[in-house]
């Protein structure tokens, strides 16, 4: 399985070169890793059919056929082109440096240049013998003139079986040395190499050299550098953060339905899931009201799942801080395929996206949202995307259809019964000293009272009425008493009171579109605005009877 991320860019790019594509991007940093898979893809008759000689061109040395130096007189792109033009025999041109001349690094497009590749496509699409220009560039830089006729091909990151080779090499050359001391069994090689998923090739091999001069050995414990290695360059990226978190599912009060379909999918990444005929899962919407534990239940499932957790910067995407918008989305996506199985988590989706369906700015946001809608609707890779929003409204109708998200789920106000949870986990987690805690016992029917106090109250205020009570015993030097819960509860103004029409208008929206994240045993005494609410429920007394959201229960 490892082997075919290689084997499939070989294919594809055979068949782009037969069908005579002329102009072909591949955007990546690993121009060495990228040449010496073109090599073996034009040398192979059996993909290729007719064998093509390659030629490489760069600023410094113009171009050059493999094994012989480059031509002094084609070191200018015009010259470089004329002799693409005139050359007669199949043949392979590869170009670094181009983005140059496209508008990159801040320079001014060079029309010439320009004029002179579109030219060069009847030329390319005619000759007798099949000719092929593959741009190669560590940046996606495509001049309006030019963006019909390129065909940009992916070129993932290096393979499980790529990096392991790297690894053993390094491994075999040091142990001939005999300077670093190798304590490894070949299921710890195959950790190390895991752990170096999602780096490239070159960054892989220097985050193996620094795990082994560090202490002069190379062994299992070393797995923590590669993985720490590896945080440290997906951060510098900006645009993908490695979350790392203790939080567990029980941490989470209630949304006892969310998680039980969570859990349910919990393996669904291992071949024995294949066995039973299932895909990997796509991924889940939590929409809901502000405040009620959406990214904090994202945060869990990480450790529920045991698999890595990334978060995606939508912002840092479309603000072109770092690099173009459209690459970022590439970089993004290849990263946590590389990685996978793995969880790509979007924490409210709807401030990224919002305004394509309204018009919006020019095409590139409608280009990025494609992109990400589209490897949403066809990834084959275990990457699970968790996404959150607390405004609907403001979601694209595209990204709520089938085939997208495998469930959409809405988070109301807790109920009764998840307001209980919620007030257990943390009081539990705060009450630690005996000191603090005195004659305070927090039984069920304490748990009942301030649920009861509570309605309406979302999650994140609940948290905040048991840290006001415990500031009260604290400043007057005291163990906590009911009453501190009792009078912070009393001072505080839910934002249900004020924000009644807004959450009503979710529930509306919710009511056809999400299944409720609250199972249906714990919304016992609660009437369900489906069936039982005609009335004005906008009414802020009313938003306290029901709860909204479909009433599936897994
Ligand atoms: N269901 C819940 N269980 C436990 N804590 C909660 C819950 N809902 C909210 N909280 C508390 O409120 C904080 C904010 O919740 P958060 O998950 O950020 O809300 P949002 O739904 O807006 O993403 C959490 O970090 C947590 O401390
Ligand atoms: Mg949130």
């Amino acid at each position: 399985m490892e082997e075919s991320s290689v084997l499939h860019f070989q294919k594809s790019l055979s068949n782009l070169m037969r069908a005579r594509f002329p102009f072909l991007y591949i955007p990546t940093w690993e121009e060495e890793r990228v040449l010496s898979l073109i090599r073996l893809t034009t040398s192979n008759e059996a993909l290729i059919k007719t064998v093509r000689k390659v030629f490489t061109w760069s600023l410094t040395s113009g171009l050059a056929e493999d094994g012989q130096t480059g031509r002094e007189e084609t070191k200018t792109a015009i010259k470089c082109l004329e002799f693409i033009e005139t050359y007669d025999h199949p043949a392979v041109f590869i170009l670094k440096d181009f983005h140059m001349f496209f508008g990159g690094v801040g320079k001014q497009p060079d029309y010439h240049v320009i004029r002179k590749l579109r030219d060069l496509l009847p030329v390319l699409k005619q000759s007798a013998s099949p000719k092929n220009v593959i741009i190669v560039s560590p940046t996606l830089v495509l001049p309006t003139e030019l963006e019909k006729e390129m065909t940009i091909v992916d070129f993932s990151l290096p393979s499980f079986t790529e990096i392991k080779d790297v690894l053993s090499e390094m491994i075999e050359a040091n142990k001939a040395s005999g300077r670093i001391i190798m304590d490894l069994t070949s299921e710890d090689e195959e950790r190390l190499a895991k752990a170096a998923l999602g780096l490239t090739l070159h960054e892989a091999e220097n985050a193996f050299a620094r795990a082994m001069v560090e202490n002069g050995r190379l062994d299992k414990n070393d797995v923590e550098i590669i993985l720490e290695e590896k945080r440290q360059i997906i951060k510098k990226s900006e645009i993908l953060e490695f979350i790392k978190t203790d939080l567990k599912i029980e941490d989470v009060g209630g949304l006892e339905n969310l998680k039980r379909w969570l859990f349910k999918r919990n393996k669904s990444w291992l071949d024995s899931a294949v066995q039973y005929g299932l895909p990997a899962p796509k991924g889940a919407l939590i929409t809901g009201v502000p405040g009620c534990g959406k990214s904090l239940i994202a945060k869990a499932i990480s450790a529920m799942w045991q698999l890595p957790l990334l978060r995606l910067d939508l912002g840092k995407i479309f603000s072109g801080i770092v690099g173009s918008s459209e690459e970022n989305m590439r970089k993004a996506i290849k990263t946590v395929e590389a990685i996978s199985p793995s969880i790509l988590w979007i924490d409210e989706i709807e401030k990224g996206f919002s305004g394509i369906s309204h018009g919006g700015d020019s095409g590139t946001s409608n280009r990025i949202f494609g992109t990400f809608l589209t490897w949403m609707q066809e990834k084959t890779k275990p990457v699970f995307v968790i996404a959150t929003a607390n405004n609907i409204h403001a979601l694209p109708a595209e990204m709520l259809r089938k085939g997208r998200f495998d469930e959409i789920f809405f988070v109301d106000l807790p109920t009764k019964k998840e307001r209980k949870d919620i007030f257990r986990l943390h009081i539990h987690k705060r009450l630690k000293s005996p000191k603090v805690i005195g004659e305070f016992q927090l039984t069920e029917d304490t748990l009942e009272q301030l649920a009861e106090l509570t309605e309406g109250y979302v999650g994140a205020e609940v948290e905040q009425t048991v840290i006001t009570a415990l500031f009260e015993a604290f400043s007057e030097e005291r163990s906590i008493r009911l009453e501190d819960f009792i009078k912070a509860i009393r001072n505080t103004v839910p934002l249900s009171i004020t924000q009644a029409e807004q959450i009503q208008s979710l529930r509306n929206w919710a009511n056809v579109r999400a299944v409720a994240a609250t199972v249906k045993e714990d919304r016992l005494g609660y009437l369900d605005q489906n069936i039982d609410s005609k009335t004005d429920a906008s009414k802020g007394e009313d938003i306290k009877l029901t709860r909204g959201g479909r009433a599936v229960d897994f």
